[in-house]
């Protein structure tokens, strides 16, 4: 029913994503000890892109903590959809939050090299290893403890409720879900019927979408063009539209309330001893590029608080709230 090619390209997006990654990290504009084990380095990458994902990791990671920090870690669980090869539960390991419950969403042919990986790297594998339980591998699937990683196509929600019921998902716990770069290449339909879902189910919920935004101006033709050539259908670019387009896919859908940020809001909210730090990294010859690039992206979030009250809707990416 879907085109091959285009779910292969769309596959491919985690490698690109994953090098991008590797190599700011190299470079020292944060630090993730798990990457490498990952991905093999690409081509070094311009400064604006390492810009880019600089704000990108720093900004999630920030609400994250925050949401972590008002939820008690030890209590939630985080659900990232398309998380691709992304080293998040590592990383929040090793800087000492032990969350409830972990479960990473990819299609199998991506989860199936995430398996391999951890299960060849002993770094990897001794931090989902606990002293209550084995880890189970199947070739697209791991469950350990508090760690799942699951094959599946979030098209199809059915398997997708089978896959999280699978990985131990406790619809009470407060939860925080990630998707980054990942709705945008999913229909419509799909991306409703998955929003609608959750919010029917999670009481206290924090989600956190990081995708393109204002693709109807030049630039964000050029942007959509460029990733077209490539073979991405991205079917879900109808929200992208704008930050209105961007919360009202929340708000749709039953979440209590939806926020929007570009990434120039972002970046200028950020603590300004970091900015000063990543401005010395690289020379930024195309200053203009980066901020129509930050221009052109947003975090968007959606909350449900039906239970205790977080005051989800107060998290902010500068260092009070
Ligand atoms: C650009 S990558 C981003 C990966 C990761 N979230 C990150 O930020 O590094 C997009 C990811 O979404 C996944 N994805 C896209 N559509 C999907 C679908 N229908 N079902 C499962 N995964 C999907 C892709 O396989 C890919 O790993």
């Amino acid at each position: 029913m879907y085109c091959l090619a285009g779910d292969e390209a769309v596959r491919a997006t985690n490698d690109d994503a994953s090098e991008c990654k590797r190599c700011a990290v190299n470079l020292g504009y944060w630090q993730d000890k798990f990457i490498n084990f990952f991905i093999k380095a690409g081509e070094r990458k311009a400064p604006e892109i390492n810009r880019g994902y600089y704000a990108r990791c720093t900004a999630v990671s920030l609400l994250i903590e925050k949401f972590l920090l008002k939820a008690g870690a030890e209590q939630c669980q985080i659900l990232n959809f398309g998380a691709g090869f992304d080293t998040l539960y590592w990383r929040l390991k090793s800087n000492g939050h032990i969350v409830k419950n972990f479960i990473e969403l990819d299609f199998p042919t991506v989860t199936a090299k995430k398996c391999y990986a951890i299960k060849r790297n002993k770094t990897l594998l001794e931090q989902i290893h606990s002293e209550d339980g084995e880890v189970k591998f199947s070739p697209t699937d791991l469950h350990a403890a508090n760690y799942h990683l699951v094959g599946v196509d979030l098209r199809q929600l059915s398997e997708v409720q089978k896959k999280l019921a699978d990985s131990e998902i406790d619809w009470n716990a407060p939860t925080l879900l990630l998707a980054e770069c990942v709705l945008v290449y999913v229909e419509p339909e799909h991306i409703r019927s998955l929003l609608s879902f959750l919010s029917s189910k999670l009481p206290t919920a924090y989600f956190i979408n990081y995708e393109q935004v204002n693709m109807e101006d030049r630039f964000g033709q050029i942007m959509l063009s460029n990733l077209r050539a490539r073979g991405c259908s991205l079917a879900g670019v109808d929200a992208c539209r704008d930050l209105a387009s961007q919360q009202r896919r929340f708000l749709d859908t039953g979440w209590d309330g939806s926020k929007t940020w570009t990434m120039e809001e972002v970046w200028n909210a950020l603590p300004r001893e970091d900015r000063n730090r990543i401005e010395k990294i690289e020379f930024l010859d195309e200053n203009e590029l980066l901020q129509q690039l930050f221009h052109h992206y947003c975090i968007s979030v959606g909350w449900k608080e039906q239970g205790p009250r977080l005051s989800l809707s107060e998290l902010q990416f500068d260092s009070q709230t």
